[in-house]
């Protein structure tokens, strides 16, 4: 049992949550972006970020604050909260990056701990190392073990009520992911970032970001509160939380705005390039992209950065609303659109049905079909599992049409793309409900025939006749042989 964190609501692998963070004596609901605030360059201040955007938690950098001889006794002094002007949460992140970044760093877990206490940090970070992803297994699992050995560092360390975080890393080696997320839960800390994804966001290796997270999380127990390191880019939120994150800090608002661009759902965009301003957040309402090309230069940066958060923020409350709604993968399939990394991500992500299957509401609002990717979520993979407990009689029709006014089998059974068939008496019950185009396409046809091929092998015994509405030869490849199969246009239904 993780005490400092409870799930409300489930959608696929994703969730709405409370982390209790004792120290800050606040409850962040989650998922919940962390504004990354330089605490050298307030770009917007802390302040605003909780009451103008909602930011109920920020992260900052432990590490930077104890190199900066201008800042670090003031911060010892005044502590975090009161230097940064903020009163929600605080998490520090340890020098990790940097270690990263330059390959040293001048500081144990043991003493960046002891700092991160005494600046009045809510939430720390130990030193791990975050592995690149295309390093060779030995240098991985090297690294991996002096992380553990870091988390191991952590939990004998005086942390009062502060709570730690435990990374997992592992690099691209599924099997030492899912290892470090086993190791990460079976210590007794607190907050799980998943590390080094990075360099993959910033290649848009999204496939690979899913198979590093959906590995961590196969060893992380379900309760775990999961943070995806460096992940804030709005596009790929949604598929972040659906694999089941929590936590997200976001440097992308400061970084992308220093360079001139501007954030979007689906992507991101140049100012020197744009001639409208797509959204309607207070920045956008009141100026043109012309407008803030004419002003200074700081002005331009710090509106940009001032939508950069608007859309973020909007983007976690709209899937946070549909995970309510139970239409996170429809939301997730609407972002795959605006990029084709994108779509490799979820792709990746629908690779591991199964493992989104085992948290996914049994019923919701109705599915939409609305794209063939849909074909491989979990509910039709569910639909087909259950197929096998249900009783057949000795001769079944299964029909894509209406029953036959008169005919001479035992029952008659619905067919409906993609899900196969069932009878006609579940016809109201999720997902069965769903809707679905009227020109239904081959991925759809192909999933109902492997309903259909579950059904014949759970009933050898029964004589089974199918009705299809001139399916793709891809999908009638399925059907097994021992099926009567007519196709219904031949027969003017
Ligand atoms: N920030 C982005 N990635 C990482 C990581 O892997 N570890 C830590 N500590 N901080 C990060
Ligand atoms: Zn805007």
């Amino acid at each position: 049992m993780r005490d400092h964190f409870e799930i409300r609501d489930h959608d696929a692998a994703g969730r709405i949550g409370r982390l209790e963070v004792p120290r800050a004596d606040v409850t962040v609901e989650t998922p919940a972006l962390l504004p990354v605030v330089n605490p050298n360059v307030l770009t917007v201040e802390p302040e605003r970020l909780r009451t103008e955007f909602g930011a109920e938690m920020l992260i900052t950098n432990s590490y930077i604050i104890r190199s900066t001889d201008r800042i670090r006794d003031r911060v010892l002094s005044e502590g975090l909260h009161d230097f940064l002007d903020f009163d929600g949460a605080i998490m520090t992140d340890s020098g990790s990056f940097q270690l990263a970044e330059y390959g040293d760093i001048d500081v144990t877990t043991a003493e960046i701990l002891e700092f991160q206490r005494r600046i009045g940090s809510d939430v720390a970070t130990p030193v791990d190392v975050p592995t690149p992803p295309d390093v060779d297994r030995d240098r991985a699992e090297r690294e991996l073990e002096t992380t553990e050995r870091a988390l191991a560092d952590a939990e004998a360390a005086e942390t009062g009520e502060m709570l730690v975080n435990a990374p997992v890393q592992g690099s691209k080696y599924p099997d030492l992911r899912e290892a470090a997320g086993r190791h990460a839960a079976g210590t007794d800390l607190d907050v799980f970032p998943v590390g080094a994804m990075v360099p993959l966001m910033n290649a848009y290796r999204y496939a690979d970001v899913v198979e590093a997270v959906m590995a961590a999380k196969r060893g992380l127990d379900p309760d775990c509160p999961v943070h995806l390191f460096g992940a804030g880019h709005p596009m790929m939120l949604a598929l972040a939380v659906a694999m089941g994150c929590d936590l997200f800090d976001s440097a992308a608002y400061a970084l992308m705005a220093r360079d001139g661009r501007y954030l979007t759902v689906s992507g991101t965009e140049h100012l020197e390039e744009m001639s409208y301003f797509p959204c309607s957040c207070p920045v956008c309402a009141d100026h043109t992209p012309a407008d803030l090309r004419e002003g200074d230069d700081d002005r331009a940066e710090r509106l940009l950065a001032e939508h950069n958060l608007h859309v973020t923020f909007e983007e976690i409350r709209r899937i946070k609303a549909a995970i309510r709604d139970g239409t996170l993968l429809e939301l997730v399939d609407r972002r795959a659109r605006g990029h084709p990394a994108m779509l490799d991500g979820y792709r990746a992500l629908l690779d591991h049905a199964d493992q989104l299957e085992a948290t996914d509401p049994v019923s919701k609002d109705a599915f939409f079909y609305t794209s063939h990717e849909a074909a491989r979520r979990p509910e039709v993979g569910r639909h087909h599992d259950r197929l096998a407990w249900l009783e057949t009689p000795d001769d079944l029709l299964l029909t894509e049409s209406k029953p036959p006014s008169s005919h001479d089998h035992d029952a008659v059974w619905r067919v409906k793309p993609p899900f196969g068939p069932f009878p006609r008496a579940l016809s109201e019950t999720y997902p069965l409900t769903a809707e679905v185009p009227e020109r239904v396409d081959a991925a759809a046809q192909t999933a109902a025939a492997e309903g259909v091929r579950r059904l014949v092998e759970a009933n050898p015994e029964t004589a089974i006749t199918l009705g299809h509405d001139g399916w793709a030869e891809t999908a009638l490849d399925r059907v097994p042989d021992r099926v009567a199969v007519d196709d219904l246009r031949d027969l003017g239904r």
